[in-house]
């Protein structure tokens, strides 16, 4: 049987071309009632139109969908979940996808190549989350879908602004993941590959372009927007028809007795160690880490030899 999402209110930021497009046909095709959400301006952010969320409303109401459009900034994420609640008085899901890009060298970037990206990625996904946030928690039912980029969890050329942003739209999910829970609210975060008027400028192959349709990202989102799933906090990268699902690794480390010798020559000793990933652990919480049994253990190790020769820092401001 198929999933379907009638009597759902769904939020698409960014719905007017690319991905968020298909989020919307998708969501409207399998019953969901869906606000079109655009500002209809250029990648890098410049100008504003109504007419690229207007022709996806257009596109659902013709095909006997329920949409409306809304041109809002999503950084005025509370006039966007506004039009949901007055047309259709809940918002269930949101799916936050809007974005632009300014790519631009570290050394060359500027203020604004940094501010705008931040504002739209993160001040834009807190935003529209944040008032959405007390309506799903009324309801007892949400599912927030945050997009990340491969640039934020590798690291990109040109891109520092767009990493910092897109990895924190994760470490926004994973706390409200925590938050969400005892209210049945789920968030997860995708970091989609697909080809689209922001990758048109690194995939020019007619092969990618065609193997890389944004469609082929939707069905996995809509499973993960769905009330029968259970991840939240997640993390899963998709594209053209490829799902997988990341996690943290952390190495066994060592337990040092920090009180003697603990000095940075003593540490470049151990650093083989701290890059050992055999036997990796995968931690899942803030205890994992400061285990105050683990910190007791410590000072009961042997403290470390004193190093021949001092790590120094002369010259060096
Ligand atoms: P796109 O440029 O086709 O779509 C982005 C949409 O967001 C545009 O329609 C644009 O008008 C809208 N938008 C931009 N700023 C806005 C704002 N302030 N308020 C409301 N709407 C705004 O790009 P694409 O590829 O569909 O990207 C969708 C999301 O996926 C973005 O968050 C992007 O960073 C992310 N992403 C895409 C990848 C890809 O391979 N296409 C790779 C990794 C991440």
């Amino acid at each position: 049987m198929a999933l379907r999402f009638d009597g759902r209110v769904v939020i698409v930021t960014g719905a007017g071309g690319g991905l968020g497009k298909q989020y919307a046909l998708y969501f409207a095709s399998r019953g969901a009632k869906v606000v079109v959400n655009d500002l209809g301006g250029s990648m890098s952010g410049a100008g504003a139109s109504s007419r690229a969320a207007d022709v996806v409303v257009e596109e659902i109401t013709k095909a006997g969908g329920s949409a409306v459009a809304n041109y809002d900034s999503v950084e005025n994420g509370d006039k966007i979940v506004d039009t949901a609640m007055k047309a259709y008085g809940r918002v269930d899901i949101v799916i936050n996808n809007a974005g632009i890009l300014r790519d631009i060298s570290f050394q060359r970037m500027q203020d604004a190549d940094w501010d705008l990206v931040q504002k739209v990625h993160v001040y834009g996904t807190y935003k529209v989350t944040k008032a959405a946030w007390k309506v799903m928690q009324d309801q007892k039912f949400g599912r927030i879908i945050n997009t990340a980029s491969v640039a934020g969890i590798q690291g990109n050329f040109g891109q520092v602004n767009y990493s910092a942003a897109k990895l924190a739209a994760h470490g926004f999910t994973l706390t409200l993941a925590r938050e969400g829970a005892k209210y049945n609210i789920q968030a997860c975060t995708v970091a989609p590959m697909a080809a689209s008027r922001m990758t048109e400028t690194i995939m020019k192959d007619e092969e990618d372009l065609r193997l890389l349709d944004p469609a082929k990202v939707v069905p996995f989102v809509g499973w993960l927007a769905h009330e029968s799933c259970k991840e939240t906090g997640t993390l899963f990268e998709a594209g053209g028809g490829w799902i997988a699902k990341l996690r943290r690794e952390r190495s066994q480390g060592v337990l040092v007795n920090p009180t003697a010798n603990f000095t940075p020559a003593a540490v470049s000793s151990l650093i083989g160690k701290i890059n050992d990933f055999t036997n990796p652990e995968y931690p899942v919480g803030m205890l994992d880490y400061a285990d105050k049994h683990k910190l007791e253990d410590a000072l009961l190790k042997p403290t470390l030899p004193k190093p021949a020769q001092e790590l120094r820092f002369d010259g060096r401001v």
